[in-house]
């Protein structure tokens, strides 16, 4: 039960820092939850043993090094006949008595959507809740970050009601200033309501691009590869081709790679990214990265170097389209049919063109690859969609175009299994010529 007087209590038992971090972050502004937190169970029970009756709900990570802090707390808990709801998350088997398992503990809605249940917070409470003008955020996230996403205030001291500017949208600040601030005894920020959960994704996502592989499923990767794809786009449209934007995109590369080389196939690698819901962009860049290095691995003229520029395209064809809907965007038909603003009607036009610009700028990109990611939807300057290629398009592109194509029908039938046989007969009709027939037919060979 939700005491009417105060926040609901939550125990978070988890013992990595970072994720510590956003899902208290996460926590508070979505459900309104306080939260403490500990280490291991170990600790939490030293904590329950006085405060068991304030607290409304527990998350924990399954395991914690050695420890099954899950089962211990679960255990502990019917033990001595407390009915606190108890969330596991990471992976592993769930420990009966649990109130729900989330098993890819990087997954915030469900985890959101579970702690709404476990408290009996209905979408009504939260639409009815009332959030004050100026949102608090603990002065600590703003150590993570190196720009905010929104205008960023401080309450005054004098006068509570007055908020003064302290950071710029998108304007770089250092933790040095931070620092400052915190030696003034401010202990929160403020950021205007409507930007709250755009600054909370915003720290979200920096948070998760950190995480160490080592310490994540493999399905938890593929959701903090999502989850950093999409910071560095937000990066790229906002400042551009940087040290630290090159830095992150080489990070994001890797990820892509690593994940093309750990799924043998690509029936599999599908499955897995629907089951994990990652984003449309996320699984159309992977799965093109895929089908992409595989042809060019069998294909005649093939060679690592040749791998390694088709992985990039296929990195940055579309690191400008900033959501799915924006991605799934095709042809000059789908634009029109979009209802979009006339700001993301202009970015998805010149996507490729931009992208083809961040490309020029991009230390030690491949060779014409600038060009191949201006042209990707047929258009010379990078504007606009057409249905045309032309005959004399280089190799390369050709391969691009095909594994784009193929990707595209893929995903329009993600639902059903896949149908390799429909698959090829649609491609074949598209791309009649035999210089694309011949990369439809490799196609048939690498990845069923
Ligand atoms: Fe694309
Ligand atoms: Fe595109």
């Amino acid at each position: 039960m939700v005491r009417e007087d105060s926040l609901a209590l939550t125990l978070l038992v988890e013992n990595n820092p970072k994720i510590e971090s956003f899902y208290m972050l996460n926590l508070s502004t979505w459900l309104g939850l306080e939260i403490i937190s500990k280490k291991k169970a170990e600790f939490a029970i030293g904590l329950l043993q006085s405060e068991a009756a304030n607290i409304d709900l527990i998350i924990v990570r399954s395991k914690i090094e050695k420890e099954d802090s899950a089962k211990i707390l679960i255990e502990y808990l019917a033990k001595r006949k407390l009915t606190i709801p108890v969330i596991e998350v990471g992976p592993g088997k769930e420990v009966p008595g649990a109130f729900a398992h989330i098993p890819n503990s990087l997954l915030l809605k469900l985890l959101i959507q579970n702690a709404a249940k476990a408290l009996k917070i209905t979408a009504k409470d939260m639409a009815d809740k009332v959030v004050p003008e100026y949102f608090p955020i603990p002065i600590l996230y703003f150590k993570v970050l190196r720009r905010s996403v929104c205008p960023v205030y401080s309450q005054d001291i004098e006068d509570p009601a007055v908020f003064i500017p302290r950071f710029a949208k998108l304007k770089d600040f250092t933790e040095a200033e931070v620092n400052a601030l915190v030696q003034e005894g401010i202990t929160h920020l403020y950021v205007e309501k409507l930007h709250r959960l755009d600054f909370v994704n915003n720290v979200t996502n920096e948070l998760m691009t950190e995480l160490e592989a080592l310490d994540l499923s493999a399905d938890e990767q593929l959701t903090a590869a999502d989850r950093s794809l999409e910071l560095l786009t937000q990066k790229l449209l906002s400042i551009g081709i940087t040290e630290e934007t090159v830095k992150l995109a080489k990070k994001n590369m890797d990820t892509l790679k690593r994940t093309v080389k750990t799924n043998p196939k690509l029936a599999k690698l599908l499955e897995r990214l629907l089951s994990n819901k990652t984003s449309y962009i996320y699984r159309h860049t992977q799965i093109l990265a895929y089908v992409g290095s595989h042809i060019v691995r069998n294909i005649d003229w093939g060679s690592p170097d040749q791998e390694e520029k088709i992985m990039f395209i296929a990195f940055f064809h579309d690191l400008a389209l900033a959501d799915d809907t924006q991605a799934r965007v095709a042809s000059a038909l789908d634009l029109r049919k979009a209802n979009f603003s006339p700001e993301v009607k202009i970015l998805v036009e010149k996507h490729a063109q931009l992208a083809a610009e961040y490309v020029t700028k991009f230390p030690h990109a491949p060779m014409g690859a600038d060009q191949i990611i201006r042209q990707h939807h047929g258009t010379l300057n990078g504007i606009g969609f057409s249905e045309h290629w032309g005959n004399n398009v280089s190799p390369m592109s050709v391969v691009f175009i095909v594994a784009e194509e193929f990707t595209r029908i893929i995903l329009k039938n993600e639902e059903r299994p896949l149908q390799r046989h429909d698959l090829l007969r649609e491609l074949k009709e598209t791309f009649p010529t035999s210089r694309f027939q011949k990369v439809i037919e490799l196609l048939e060979s690498v990845t069923f």
